[in-house]
């Protein structure tokens, strides 16, 4: 099998009302720890590479590795850049074969938004690859509301968007963030404003960036073998279910990946300060991950048997 795009894949996640999770993806150890979760759960996936993770990487090296879990595992696989920040990213993932590319222009003005999108999605359609977009911002959003929607995504732009950019899917904005420390509080989603887009866009995919749940086993076991993840918090499994039974059928993760890694590692040198082997402390880091990914696939997304 070949790399896939998300099309099919989204078609059927909304209709029968699940996600897809898509895991950032920056070493084989991951990847690994990633597809044998899908594999046991017979599970389509969506392994993201960031700017940061094609330089850390080698986009050759990445490629190449997720390429080897399709021979190894035979599951609908896409291949996705994850915010992208410009044309020519977006372009040379296009060209690098990958099947599907993010241009995050949300920080810019409404216009320059669709312009930017519009041309990705121009180059891409020519190339087989489809688009992912962002309308309404992510970081920050809890300080910085300054009206009803301050920067989650207004609904009443998102056809215009949509209609005009061509893309294939939207991300929004409805109270999540990227990173482990996400609510200061209760944590909270809109989820009128992700009733009102998808009343507005039927049938289209939604996307919901910075979903990581956080969960505290993880930032407990970080906190106890030396780290400092003090008031860590994530969004609650319950209400990802819930988005991913409404309109979003593309859940990003990343965090969860870094925390079930960092966990690992550190309960390792805790009981085993003598190791120096990397293949005896990336072992559980890997078994880490799977672990992680299985829950996510199996409890929270729902995409699991959906191959
Ligand atoms: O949303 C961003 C992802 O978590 C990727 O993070 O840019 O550090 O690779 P990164
Ligand atoms: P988290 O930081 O919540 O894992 O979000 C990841 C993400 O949105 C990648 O694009
Ligand atoms: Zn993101």
């Amino acid at each position: 099998m070949a790399l896939v795009t998300t099309k099919e894949m989204f078609k059927r996640a909304y209709k029968e009302g699940y996600a897809i999770g898509a895991f950032n993806v920056n070493n084989m150890e991951v990847i690994q720890g990633i597809v044998e979760a899908g594999k046991e759960a017979q599970s389509p996936l969506i392994l993201q590479v960031s700017k940061g993770a094609r330089n850390y990487a080698n986009v050759t090296y990445l490629k190449k590795l997720v390429e080897a879990a399709i021979i190894e595992t035979n599951l609908p696989i896409a291949l996705h850049l994850d915010h992208g920040d410009s044309f020519e990213l977006c372009k040379q993932c296009v060209d690098d074969g990958f099947t599907s590319v993010m241009i995050d222009a949300s920080h810019l003005p409404f216009e320059e938004n669709i312009a930017l999108s519009k041309r990705v999605a121009e180059y891409a359609h020519d190339h087989g690859v489809v688009v992912e977009a962002e309308l309404g911002t992510l970081a920050g959003v809890e300080e910085h509301v300054s009206n009803e929607y301050g920067n989650y995504t207004n609904p009443a732009e998102v056809e215009e968007f949509v209609t005009r950019t061509g893309v294939d899917s939207l991300a929004i904005s409805i109270g999540t963030s990227h990173g482990a420390f996400k609510f200061s509080s209760t944590p909270k989603l809109r989820f009128d404003i992700l009733e009102e887009v998808s009343k507005r866009l039927p049938e289209f995919p939604i996307v919901l960036h910075g979903a990581s749940s956080v969960p505290q086993q993880f930032v407990a076991e970080i906190n106890k073998y030396g780290g400092n993840m003090k008031g860590a918090q994530g969004v609650p499994e319950d209400m990802l279910r819930k988005a991913a039974e409404m309109a979003v059928c593309k859940i990003n993760i990343d965090s969860d990946i870094r925390l079930a890694m960092t966990a690992a590692i550190r309960k390792h040198f805790a009981e085993h300060p003598d190791h120096f082997d990397p293949r005896q402390y990336l072992s559980p880091a890997r078994a880490a991950v799977k672990e992680m990914v299985l829950h996510k696939i199996n409890n929270v997304l729902g995409c699991n048997n959906k191959i």
